[in-house]
């Protein structure tokens, strides 16, 4: 029995040997004192070394795409790094092709700032603004999800494209030390310049929507910064248009339906809207209201548990079977879809054996 609380002492002593010693180095080995970082080899910064290459660039207000908050599990940070920044990580590669690889591309919140270095980013992102936007307006819409509208403020206003998403930081609060920034698709009109609206579910225990469901109220103050994104509405097609989504997915194509209503654009729409009951449909009047007042525009809800008690009338099963009950001719069609992986995936088969084409099919994965 001694042995044992010997030996355990003893394994604990060492690991707090080690975890000191790897803190001393760490404090020492890693000041790297001030280097510089060119971007797009025109436009250069100095900034001290040693931190990710995406919290660096954060300090100096140049906003990298990244959902996960830095944990390396989103693959969305990607930047090309042409000089500097070390070898690519073990925790880099699963998110990159080997062309990827081959041009130097890297997460930039696993790259860490050593040296000096030179980078690429897309030019757009130097349009990404910060914003101290008040919460105008919240309301549950399910029992899980919240409606956000936030005001911008006085003077700022935001470009983008229906589908895009911004950033929002969810900052210290109790049970909760660190600051982290989250992806939500905008749910406005891309018209309506000074507000951003969105749908935003709750995660248990989740860091940012434990933020925004728990603690959050109308009138407080939130950081947010956008937009970005490359799923967005194709204004140079004349296709008929599919949409398709689960859950906060809806916010996108929200963005995308209120965008082709304002801008009058006579293109047909069908959105099939994936729910379990009807207490998980949202916005059903807004889309009635579409049916009425668009060129050509169907709602189509289906419920996977709709019961007896619900006296649902409406379609039933998952979205993909109806699909496969009302599509046709889906060469001539395009889709935008948005929800979770599971439901991408399959909502990816089903429309391309109705016929459309792969990449016509444009998606925003939520997880
Ligand atoms: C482009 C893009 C757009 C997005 N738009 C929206 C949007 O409009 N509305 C919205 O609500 N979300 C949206 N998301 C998801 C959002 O960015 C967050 O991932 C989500 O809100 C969870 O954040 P969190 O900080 O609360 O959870 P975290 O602290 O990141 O996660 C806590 C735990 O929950 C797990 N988890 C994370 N998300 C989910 C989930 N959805 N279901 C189950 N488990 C989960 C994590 O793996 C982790 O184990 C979008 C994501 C992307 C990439
Ligand atoms: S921020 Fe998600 S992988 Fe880098």
């Amino acid at each position: 029995m001694n042995e044992i609380i010997i030996t355990t002492v003893a394994i604990s002593g060492i690991s707090a040997i080690f975890a000191f010693l790897l803190t001393l180095a760490d404090r020492t080995i890693g000041n790297y004192g001030e280097v510089s970082i060119i971007i797009n080899e025109d436009k250069e910064y100095t900034v001290q070394g040693g931190s990710s290459l995406l919290s660096t660039l954060i300090d100096e207000k140049i906003f990298i795409p990244s959902a996960c908050g830095g944990k390396g599990t989103c693959g969305y940070c990607k930047v090309r790094v042409l000089e500097g920044g070390g070898p690519i990580l073990s925790t880099e590669t699963p998110f990159m092709s080997d062309e990827e690889i081959e041009k130097g591309v890297r997460l930039s919140c696993q790259c860490k700032v050593k040296e000096n270095i030179k980078i690429e980013i897309p030019e757009e992102l130097f349009n990404v603004k910060e914003f101290a936007a008040v919460v105008e307006e919240m309301e549950d819409v399910t029992s899980v999800i919240k409606r956000l509208k936030l005001k911008l403020p006085e003077g700022e206003d935001i470009s983008f494209k229906p589908g895009q998403f911004i950033q929002l930081k969810a900052p210290i609060y109790e049970g909760n030390d660190e600051e982290v920034y989250r992806a939500y698709s905008i749910a406005s009109s891309p018209y309506d310049k000074d507000h951003i609206e969105l749908f935003i579910g709750y995660v248990p225990n989740g860091i940012c929507t434990t933020y925004v469901h728990k603690h959050l109220k109308v009138g407080d103050t939130v950081q947010i910064n956008g937009p970005y994104g490359d799923f967005y509405f194709q204004e140079d097609s004349d296709r008929e248009i599919v949409l398709v989504a689960a859950g906060t997915g809806i916010a996108p194509i929200l963005s995308i339906l209120r965008y082709m209503k304002e801008k009058n654009i006579n293109r047909k729409a069908t959105f099939y809207f994936g729910a379990r009951t009807p207490d998980d449909l949202m916005m059903t009047d807004f889309f009635k209201e579409l049916e009425e007042t668009m060129f050509d525009f169907k709602y189509i809800p289906t419920l996977t548990r709709a019961t007896e008690e619900h006296n649902w009338q409406g379609e039933r099963g998952r979205v993909n079977v109806v699909i496969d009950k009302y599509l046709e001719n889906g060469e001539y069609k395009e889709a935008y879809l948005c929800g979770n992986k599971a439901m991408i995936d399959t909502m990816v088969t089903a429309l391309t054996a109705k016929g459309l084409s792969e990449e016509l099919i444009y998606f925003d994965k939520f997880d």
